[in-house]
C-alpha cells in the first residue's frame, strides 16, 4: 500500500497530512535525515466538518488533493489552528480560497500571529478558556488552552465522543510515517521509535518547554479528560501506546537521571580528542556510562537528546582564534536556550598557541547555572601521559559528584 491518499484514523476522522523527506533542517535548525510528517486531520460530523491544522506550503498540492478526495473543500466549516507555526498553517491561505465560508478557530494569541503572518480578513472564532465546544453533529470538539506546546498561542483540540486529543506538537516525533498508515500499531518497533525519533524531537523542539509539558499533562488530568487516542501534529497517532508516550515525555520533562555523563567535544587536529579515551575510563570507573560526541561529526540535537537524563557533562574545546571552538559555542547557545544547565560540568581542551578557551567555557557554563567540578584542564599541544591521567581523574570525580548529588548509587 502506498501513502498517497488520506488515511482513516477512526470513523469520520481522517489523516490528510503529508510526509516531508525534502526538508533538510526542521525549523532551519535540526537535521531530519529520516524526514518528518505534518499531520492534519479532517473531522466529518453529520452536519458540519472541521480541518484540524494544515501542513507546510511545500506540500500544499498533496494536502489539497487528500482533502478533496474526501470532501468538497467548500463544505469545510471550520479550520482549527492549534497553533500558528507555519509547518501547520502556511497552506491555510490556499485552503481558504476553496473554503471561503470556513471559520478559522484559534486562540487569542494565535489570532494576532495569524493576522501578521497571512494578512487575511477571515471569519474567526477566538477560543478563550477551556470550555468552548463546537458541535459538528455527533462529533463535539472541545478546546483546551495549552500554552507553550509549542508556541505561546497553543491549544489542544479534544474530540469528545472518541476521547481523541489533537495535541498539537506535544507528543510528536521526527521521522516520516510508514507508507499507508498513521497509527502507532503499524510502526515497527514502536519502543525504539519513541526512544529515538520522539526523544530527538522533544530534545530539539520541546526541551525548553519542559515545565509546560508537565503543566499541560496535569491540566488534562485535573479536567478529567480521558485520552484514548493521542493525535499529535507530527509522527504517529497513538491508540495502543498512549500511556507509554506520555510517560516518556514526562520523564524527559522532569527529568529522571541515570548514571551517565555526556562528553561533547570539538577537535581540530585530534589533540583535544586524545582526552576522550581516559575520560571514558574515568566515567566507567565511577560506575557510569560515557556518551561521547565529536561535534564536528554529530549534530547538537544528538547531544541535547542524551542530556535529557544525564546528570553531568564534560565538554572539550580547542582554542580557536583565542576563543571557544565555534561548534562548542553553538552547543553552549543551545544549552542556554533549552535551559539544560542544572548539571555538574567539567571542561578540557588542547591548544596550540594560546589557550583561553577552556577557562572561558568554564566561566560561561557557570553563568548559565552549571556546577563546575574541578579546574578546567587546558593543555598545550599533544597531551602527555600525565595530562591523560588528570583527564581520567577529572572525569571520575565529575561522575562520582553528579551521581552522589542525584542519589544514583
Ligand atoms: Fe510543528 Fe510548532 O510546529
Amino acid at each position: 500500500m502506498i501513502n498517497d491518499g488520506p488515511l482513516r484514523v477512526s470513523s469520520g476522522v481522517h489523516w490528510v497530512g503529508v510526509n516531508d523527506t525534502e526538508t533538510k533542517l526542521f525549523e532551519g535548525l535540526w537535521e531530519i535525515p529520516e524526514g518528518v510528517s505534518y499531520n492534519s486531520y479532517l473531522v466529518i460530523g453529520s452536519e458540519k466538518s472541521a480541518l484540524i491544522d494544515s501542513v507546510s506550503k511545500l506540500k500544499e498540492r498533496e494536502h489539497l488533493d487528500k482533502i478533496g478526495s474526501l470532501i468538497n473543500p467548500s463544505k469545510i466549516d471550520y479550520i482549527i489552528l492549534n497553533h500558528m507555526e507555519p509547518d501547520h498553517t502556511s497552506t491555510v491561505p490556499k485552503i481558504l480560497e476553496f473554503s471561503s465560508n470556513a471559520k478559522v478557530v484559534l486562540s487569542p494569541i494565535a489570532l494576532n500571529i495569524f493576522k501578521n503572518f497571512y494578512r487575511l480578513e477571515s471569519e474567526t472564532v477566538v477560543v478563550k478558556g477551556d470550555d468552548v465546544k463546537i458541535d459538528l453533529g455527533g462529533k463535539t470538539l472541545r478546546f483546551i488552552q495549552s500554552p507553550w506546546l509549542h508556541w505561546p498561542d497553543t491549544m489542544c483540540t479534544y474530540l469528545v465522543e472518541e476521547k481523541m486529543l489533537f495535541s498539537c506538537d506535544a507528543f510528536g516525533s521526527f521521522k516520516r510515517l510508514p507508507n499507508g498508515s498513521v497509527m502507532d500499531s503499524d510502526i515497527e518497533n514502536i519502543d525504539q521509535y519513541m526512544d529515538g525519533a520522539s526523544r530527538k524531537y522533544f530534545a530539539g523542539v520541546f526541551s525548553g518547554q519542559r515545565e509546560w509539558v508537565l503543566k499541560a499533562v496535569k491540566k488534562i488530568e485535573d479536567l478529567d479528560i480521558e485520552i484514548r487516542v493521542l493525535a499529535p501534529s507530527h509522527g504517529p497517532v497513538y491508540s495502543v501506546n498512549v500511556k507509554e508516550i506520555i510517560i516518556r515525555w514526562l520523564s524527559w520533562s522532569r527529568p529522571n537521571y541515570v548514571k551517565k555523563v555526556v562528553v561533547p567535544f570539538g577537535s581540530m587536529y585530534g589533540m583535544t580528542a586524545k582526552f576522550v579515551e581516559p575520560i571514558i575510563e574515568g566515567i566507567e570507573e565511577a560506575g557510569g556510562k560515557a556518551i561521547t560526541f565529536n561535534l564536528s561529526e554529530k549534530p547538537p540535537i544528538d547531544v541535547l537528546a542524551e542530556m535529557l537524563d544525564a546528570p553531568a557533562l564534560l565538554i572539550g574545546t580547542p582554542t580557536y582564534e583565542r576563543e571557544i571552538f565555534p561548534k562548542v559555542k553553538q552547543l553552549l547557545n543551545l544549552l542556554e536556550l533549552k535551559k539544560l544547565s542544572d548539571r555538574s560540568v567539567g571542561v578540557f581542551g588542547s591548544f596550540g598557541w594560546s589557550g583561553e578557551a577552556p577557562r572561558k567555557l568554564a566561566e560561561q557554563l557557570a553563568v548559565l547555572g552549571f556546577r563546575l567540578v574541578g579546574n578546567p584542564l587546558a593543555v598545550i599541544g599533544r597531551p602527555t601521559q600525565e595530562d591523560l591521567k588528570k583527564a581520567k581523574e577529572l572525569a571520575k570525580t565529575i561522575a562520582e559528584t553528579a551521581f552522589l548529588e542525584r542519589g544514583l548509587q
